[in-house]
């Protein structure tokens, strides 16, 4: 019999899940509160972009296979597996995740259940979590019905969700019982086909592994950038000092690459929200280094808006400074905590006229800050620039040719943010330009 599920939470990872569990041919219903995405989803149209997934979603969609409601009744009879896949965002007031979203899913699908079903979690959530969602499960749990509770961590990246949902590293189950870890692997069957490694644990571990990925992947980052911090001042190339460490395969070279830091809607806010959570549990001081690992993230914005401003002589009034790339990366129209963003802002509040073109992101940057000039071309953004930075790396932009650009700007000036530009060839050109991890003087005059 065809597998049921449902997926409570329709935003990056839930319209993945839902589309890509539909792809490996269940039957789908995905629930969100929000109409308007409702109304898209339904139509077969992706509210966000996603190489990929717009394509699975139209085709299961049509076939009936995939659609979406609002209704927790409607779910709860159409499924016995339920994914919730709900967003933790940090808190307005503090370092900590909100756990609204998980919690309101949670006690309104255990509302709904009158039978048998698995709840499987996929979000990220502070060590503990599933553990209380249980007792608690347990403590309301409709009389006759038998509800068990999983944990499922998801490590999708955005850009690559498809990919990594449907091949992904490896597959993590925190369980209970048996009986859940039979069904799991009954709906990752067609992964599990792959040779995909599978971690089968407890819940407190299940949580833990995917805090700690993302606190890993955050450090990575930041130790190259520290190291870029220190090139800037005494000389080197901080491209050369990534490969060469690199090599070593206990290091490897990925996600070693300087720039203007990590954004997006998972790093900087799990990297928050974990220690918040050591800090309840009294070990304030186990995860302090991820202090260290915030700070000198936001210190490469502060290096961008003060080497900018010092380019322009610290007079931002009246200066135009073209930006390409407002996303926290490419592929993604995601600019959830954009370094890009931040700094464009940053600028334009400085005074300076800043024109903005990214490639998918100009509509959600309008829609958080509207007052910056969105244009629809990297010509039209450059066009009489005083400076052009560069600091999401689309390929349309590291395609850039040095004349081509060269001819719409007013002065050729460039901050390479992200590294991607071959400096000889741009130099050549009579461009002066500068990076992460280059040590820069400004040139006389
Ligand atoms: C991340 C994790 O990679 C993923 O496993 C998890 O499920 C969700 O969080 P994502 O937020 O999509 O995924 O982005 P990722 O590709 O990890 O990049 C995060 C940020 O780090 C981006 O702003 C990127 O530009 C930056 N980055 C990445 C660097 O500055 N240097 C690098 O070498 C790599």
């Amino acid at each position: 019999m065809t597998l049921r599920i449902s997926v409570i939470g329709t935003g990056y990872l839930g319209a993945t899940h839902a589309a890509c569990m539909a792809e490996l041919g269940y039957e789908v219903i995905g629930l969100d509160v929000n109409a308007e995405k409702l109304q898209a989803l339904s139509a077969g149209i992706l509210p966000f972009h996603e190489p990929g997934l717009p394509e699975l979603l139209r085709e299961h969609v049509a076939s009936g296979r995939l659609r979406f409601t609002d209704s927790y009744e409607e779910v709860a009879q159409h499924a016995d597996i339920h994914f919730v896949t709900v967003g933790t965002p940090q808190r307005a007031d503090s370092q900590s995740a909100d756990m609204s979203y998980v919690d309101a899913s949670v006690d309104s699908l255990v509302a709904n259940i009158s039978g048998e079903a698995l709840i499987v979690g996929k979000s990220t959530v502070p060590v503990g979590t599933a553990r209380r969602l249980s007792e608690r499960i347990e403590a309301t749990a409709k009389p006759g019905s038998s509800i068990t509770l999983a944990w499922n961590p998801e490590f999708l990246r955005e850009g690559f969700a498809v990919k990594d949902t449907l091949t992904p590293d490896r597959l993590v189950y925190g369980i209970q019982d048996d009986a859940s870890l039979a069904k799991l692997r009954e709906v990752y069957a067609p992964i599990l086909a792959l040779d995909t490694p599978e971690v089968v644990t407890d819940l407190e571990t299940s949580e833990l592994v995917k805090v700690a990925a993302n606190a890993f992947l955050a450090t990575k980052i930041s130790f190259i950038n520290a190291f870029a911090e220190v090139t800037e001042n005494v000389g080197g190339d901080i491209k050369t000092l990534a490969d060469a460490i690199g090599h070593d395969a206990r290091i490897g070279r990925k996600f070693l690459n300087a720039g203007v830091g990590f954004g997006g809607g998972c790093l900087p806010k799990d990297i928050r929200a974990l220690q918040a959570r050591v800090s309840e549990l009294g070990l304030s001081q186990t995860m302090g280094f991820l202090a260290e690992v915030d700070q000198i993230n936001l210190r490469r914005r502060d290096r961008v808006v003060s080497l900018a401003s010092s380019i322009l002589g610290n007079q931002l009034a009246g200066k135009r400074i073209c930006v390409l790339g407002v996303t926290f990366k490419p592929d993604s129209d995601d600019v959830r905590d954009s370094p890009a963003l931040d700094i464009a802002v940053r600028l334009y509040n400085s005074g300076a006229e800043v024109s903005v073109y990214d490639p998918e992101g100009n509509k959600n940057a309008a829609g958080r800050f509207p007052r910056l000039n969105y244009v629809d071309s990297w010509r039209e953004a450059a066009k009489e620039a005083d400076l052009v930075l560069l600091l999401t790396e689309w390929n349309e932009f590291r395609a850039l040719d040095p004349q081509e650009l060269g001819d719409v700007v007013g002065t050729r000036v460039l901050i390479d943010g992200r590294n991607v530009l071959d400096r000889p060839l741009w130099r050549e050109h009579g461009w002066v330009m500068t990076g992460p991890g280059e040590k820069f003087d400004l040139p006389e005059g």
